[in-house]
């Protein structure tokens, strides 16, 4: 073969192999140091599951390259510069991650500006997805638990008090349960809001037995605060005094709950994912994840979602060939559904961009030698953010 045909053979291949990869940049921002600095490892693991998994299913060339940022915490100003840093530098065709709501809120701007579709594995204040036609969330909201949680507590209890993280998540929470437990008919005996770090929870704990509620309806960020708030609440014999602890279920993590033990059981939330669910989806999920991390590791509600998530972002992919759009690409989250989400049912509500799904109500209970969030009844099918519907 003359040497000129090799050449423009080989010339040939070069030009193929370009036209036909294509990298997705994702530009993925989680906590992996500060507060809920071990949670960051439970989104970042489903992601690369996902994407293991997955691959194949992308267009031929198509490749992921996830780009990971440690946000340190609710630490607004780094996020906002990680996530500029991101969207300017390495270019990023997507955000995605993020745990908490300051860091969340100071992101949506940067999206908004650069046009780079944002995609909220955590964050969970209702607000949220106003800041940005650019964000869509896949996680859930406070007032989607705690809402439905206070319609169901008015029909247990006469008395309720609330304790909940002076920040935007907490106030959410407080606030829908409040008005869907005293619309049914239930008595509010307190309600208090403490610092996001370290508060002083005996001090806290001994206020509220001291007031006598039925129920206290806890709301803290998942992770290591649950289990102080368990330890607190049984050292300064809240339940021996009659006072059931209910919430969400970030007070009930999945991966908390053996370090939390025995004072866990008996403690009833209301949210929509739970590891112990028997749904196949779910069960080939766990399976999945023990599989590749092992035997003793559990996927959470922050695993869940960021699964999910990557389902959407991957369907975004297929639907554009690789290219993506960003307008296209919010089109595309909009009209998002799975019938088989680990969590059951969901899908993007598209006048708000927020996730539609069930909520369950589970109590902590020993299963076998674990002990596991069982889900017991379904207390809200296909739940819109309610702080979104009662807006109207
Ligand atoms: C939030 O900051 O929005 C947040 C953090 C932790 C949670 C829930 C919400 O468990």
């Amino acid at each position: 073969m003359r040497l000129s045909r090799i050449v423009g053979l080989a010339a040939l291949a070069l030009f193929s192999t370009a036209a036909l990869s294509q990298t997705i940049k994702i530009g993925f921002i989680t906590s992996y140091s500060g507060l809920n600095g071990n949670l960051g490892p439970y989104m970042e693991r489903a992601v690369r599951l996902y994407i293991k998994e997955h691959q194949k299913d992308l267009p031929a060339g198509v490749k992921i390259e996830l780009l990971i940022r440690d946000d340190t915490g609710p630490n607004p100003d780094k996020a906002r510069q990680l996530a500029q840093e991101l969207v300017v530098r390495e270019k990023v065709d997507l955000l995605a991650g993020v745990i908490f709501t300051p860091n969340a809120m100071a992101m949506a701007p940067i999206a908004t500006e650069a046009k780079v579709p944002f995609v909220i594995m955590n964050a969970g204040t209702s607000v949220i997805t106003t800041r940005s036609p650019y964000i869509a969330r896949v996680s859930f909201t406070l007032w989607q638990s705690s809402y439905p949680l206070g319609q169901w507590a008015a029909k247990k209890f006469k008395t309720a008090y609330s304790l909940v993280s002076d920040f935007g998540p907490g106030h959410d929470s407080e606030e829908a349960f409040i008005k869907s437990f005293t619309e049914g008919g239930g008595k509010m005996l307190g309600n208090v809001r403490v610092p996001l770090q370290n508060p002083d929870w005996a001090a806290y704990m001994q206020r509220v037995k001291d007031a006598k509620p039925d129920a206290l309806m806890v709301f803290i960020p998942a992770g290591k605060t649950a289990t102080a708030v368990m330890k607190n609440f049984s050292d300064l014999g809240l339940a021996q005094a009659g006072i059931k602890l209910i919430g969400p279920g970030d007070i009930t993590t999945d991966e908390e709950l053996p370090n939390m033990g025995d004072v866990a059981l008996g403690v009833l939330t209301v949210h929509h994912y739970s590891a112990a669910a028997d749904r196949p989806a779910n069960k080939a999920f766990v399976a999945a994840w023990k599989k590749e991390y092992g035997a003793s590791e559990t996927p959470n509600f922050l695993s869940a979602a960021s699964w999910d998530g990557t389902d959407m972002i991957f369907q975004a992919i297929k639907a554009q060939k690789g290219k993506l759009n960003p307008d296209k690409t919010m089109e595309i989250f909009k009209a998002y559904q799975n019938a088989n989400s680990p969590r059951g049912p969901i899908s993007i509500d598209p006048e708000t961009r927020d996730i539609v799904q069930n909520e369950y109500l589970r109590e902590v209970r020993r299963v076998g030698a674990n002990v596991a969030n069982v889900e017991i009844e379904t207390v809200g099918t296909a739940v819109k953010d309610p702080w979104k519907q009662l807006k109207k």
